[in-house]
């Protein structure tokens, strides 16, 4: 279906159950704890044996020898697995590193073998007796050492638009500034893991996997197999924040595993394994020049990143708001990319915006204070209603200001001190901070196929996943709406390769697409069903279990009573993204405490004001942006994999000594979405909102640490000794 075909018979929009602050429909398993992650299916493959991955312990270099004789002997074990013995291998689309490593190492903690035994434990054991003779190799592990090295990684990498340097150099008010956000891990609940099963040369894997039908395509891809002999199987993960969008090496160890051992195989990555065996979110330098006139009217802007990651990989778009966000009719932006032989940099929640606004927000908030304008104001005076790269190409819809207004309403902005350092209460300094929130729209493809069966219960299935973001309920309830029935009488079905193809979850398209394709195919079924009942599909009304046309109304359930109906198709976008720039918007607002004398920093309150099209369950929607709104306070304030830079590798792996916000550091959280729909974005008329509620948090507290204290950071996280100096004498 293509996504204008213009909606016959009781549009999404008459809101009965979309819309609708519906609970988790898969809550009750969750929290009764028999929601059934990758690594608990013993009721699918009850008798599988354990495999335990060695890791590399070094940053680059070659293995020179394994030697497997002493694992082999100990007690339990099946089969040992390495680059050796693993046959050929392929790779996939996604994955820069090889999920199995050897002789070449190319990261620290590279998976370079398996060890299969009959428990867990016996596995552990034996892998700690595989014993590897390395050759280390110089690597390059500094992003700033390496940045003079960095090369441009595509046509896309640089956008220009008029005259820059002129119009910067001529800019009565200018600033020329450099920020730096550092290597981040997704950090989720649920480690990466995988229970792989063979039958002859066909593969099943239960897995924690964002995106089924990319990682299908790339598990075939690296066993040599066609696709159609590989089957994951998703329904419920435990967080995934881009760390599972791909196929890592709990899945292909299982599957290297489970073939070798002739036996089901179950493999997860230990806590102290995952940073440095997985993706990260990659380092930044951020050189940010913006020059206005007397009148706060942007006239250049310029946004340079620089990134690294292993050969082949690609860059962190940080530039990308930059481009997008504010007016201004000379503009420049560049990306930079440097081979750096640390673990494989990839996406994590908002790749590009988030790291990207870190650094322009806080630019905005320096140049707003020598305009002596209010950064609220300063951003609504640069406002655009149209791409300023492409003037021809608007927005489908953009409330920014809108956004702006209502939060520093909400917020008591008035209350602001613009004099930084000034606000007490008792030993805290007090000061409040706004950002921008920006992130891009990207609608994908996505197909659904629904069954109504003669209970009159409707039953969806489609390999989207569910990675704590709430699809299997918004799903539910387009089902719902669509096909006139209480969502209890929907069933849906997620998360395996044998379903309908997806949009996945990621880049926070999945809410908006992955509804979008339930609709087609409740389209589909709606036809179906009103030509069985002898209806005509063009006029029939679905509502309350029934289904009316032509002055005759009969029961929904009846169309089904000879056997299921069924309808599938996939939501298609053709051109859309090329005539419409469709992007999200909101604003954070912040107010923190500094203590004067320690310098420890406490957020007091949050606020987020949410642009993103037609939200489609409040409840939902405003659990992301709070977890999201949460990333943004570890961004700003704790995140931080810290780099050997000797050795190569992330030295504070695991959760010990990589920081998150835990429910302590989280004060009072509010969201607030405007009341919009986006009749451009999709039938289901709403947009991602997810990763818009991390993107500028950081910046916000950033700047609210400086209006309380003067001290400005530009170099993430904002710990206290890097405030220490600078606080004011009491
Ligand atoms: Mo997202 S970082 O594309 O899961």
């Amino acid at each position: 279906m293509k996504f204008d075909t213009p909606a016959t018979i009781n549009p999404i929009d008459r809101l009965k159950v979309v819309g609708k602050p519906h609970p988790r429909v898969e809550g009750p398993l969750k929290t009764t704890g028999t929601a059934r992650y990758a690594y608990e299916r013993h009721d699918a493959v009850p008798d599988h044996a354990y495999g335990y991955i060695v890791p590399a312990t070094i940053g680059k270099g070659r293995v020179l020898s394994i030697d497997t004789s002493r694992a082999r002997r100990a007690p339990g074990v099946l089969a040992i697995v390495t680059a050796k013995d693993a046959g050929a291998l392929g790779k996939g689309k996604y994955n820069t590193a090889k999920l199995l490593g050897g002789p070449e190492v190319q990261h620290y903690h590279q998976a370079l073998a398996v060890v299969v035994a009959d428990t867990f434990e016996q596995a552990r054991w034996a892998a700690s007796l595989v014993k590897v003779e390395y050759a280390r190799e110089k690597g390059a592990f500094d992003l700033a050492a390496a940045k003079g090295s960095a090369t441009k990684p595509g046509d896309d990498a640089d956008s220009a638009v008029g005259d820059f340097a002129g119009a910067y150099a001529g800019a009565p008010v200018k600033l020329d500034a450099t920020y730096t956000t550092p290597d981040q891990s997704h950090a989720m609940m649920e480690p990466h893991a995988s229970i792989a099963a063979w039958e002859g040369d066909k593969v099943t894997i239960w897995t924690a996997n964002q995106m089924i039908a990319w990682s299908k395509g790339d598990v075939a891809a690296t066993l040599g197999l066609p696709k159609d002999n590989v089957r994951l199987i998703s329904p419920y993960i435990g967080g995934g924040f881009g760390g599972k969008l791909f196929v890592r090496a709990d899945a292909l160890l299982a599957a290297l595993g489970a073939r070798a051992a002739k036996r089901p195989v179950a493999v997860t990555l230990p806590r102290p394994v995952m940073f440095n065996n997985t993706t990260h979110r990659p380092a930044t330098i951020q050189r940010i020049r913006i020059g206005a006139g007397e009148d706060g009217k942007i006239t250049a802007i310029g946004h340079e990143s620089w990134s690294g990651d292993l050969k082949g990989g690609g860059p962190e778009t940080a530039v990308n708001q930059t481009r997008l966000l504010y007016a201004g009719a000379n503009r420049m932006t560049a990306m930079r990319l440097a081979v750096l032989d640390l673990p494989e940099g990839n996406a994590m929640r908002a790749p590009g915006e988030a790291p990207g606004l870190m650094a322009l927000e806080i630019a905005i908030d320096e140049m707003a204070e020598k305009l002596k304008l209010d950064p609220v104001q300063f951003r609504i005076l640069n406002d655009t209603q149209v791409d300023p790269e492409k003037p021809e190409r608007p927005f489908s819809q953009r409330n920014f200001v809108q956004c702006m207004r209502e939060g520093a309403d909400r917020f008591g902005w008035k209350n602001r001190s613009s004099t930084p350092g000034t606000k007490r209460d008792g030993a805290w300094l007090v000061g409040m901070g706004v950002a921008s929130a920006f992130r891009n729209n990207l609608v994908m493809k996505s197909g659904a196929r629904v069954r109504l069966a003669a209970d009159g219960t409707a039953t969806v299935e489609t390999d989207m996943t569910d990675i704590g973001t709430g699809s299997y309920t918004i799903i539910a309830q387009t089902a719902a709406e669509m096909l006139g029935l209480p969502i209890e009488k929907v069933v849906v079905k997620l998360g395996d390769s044998d379903f309908p193809v997806s949009a996945g979850s990621g880049g926070q398209w999945g809410g908006n697409s992955s509804t979008a394709g339930v609709y087609a195919a409740c389209v589909k079924l709606r036809e179906n069903v009103a030509k069985n009942l002898g209806l005509d599909p063009a006029t029939a009304v679905f509502e309350e279990g029934k289904v009316s046309a032509g002055g005759r109304s009969l029961p929904l359930a009846q169309a089904a009573a000879k056997g299921e109906v069924v309808g599938e198709d996939t939501m298609e976008y053709g051109d859309l993204e090329k005539r419409f720039q469709q992007s999200t918007f909101g604003a954070h607002f912040v107010e923190v405490g500094v203590h004067a004398a320690t310098g420890e920093i406490r957020v007091r309150r949050m606020l987020a004001v949410c642009a993103a099209g037609r939200i489609l369950n409040p409840t939902s929607a405003r659990s992301q942006v709070i977890g999201a709104m949460t990333m943004g306070v570890g961004a700003a304030l704790m995140e931080e994999l810290v780099v050997d830079k000797r050795l190569g590798f992330f030295v504070n792996h695991d959760l010990a000594g990589y920081e998150v916000p835990v429910h302590a550091d989280i004060p009072h959280q509010e969201v607030v979405f405007l009341d919009e729909t986006d009749p451009k974005s999709s039938p289901m008329k709403a947009k991602g909102v997810g990763e818009l509620g991390i993107c500028g948090v950081a910046a916000a507290i950033a700047n609210a640490v400086y209006n309380a204290t003067g001290v400005r950071v530009r170099d993430y996280p904002v710990t206290l000794d890097k405030l220490l100096r600078g606080l004011p004498t009491v």
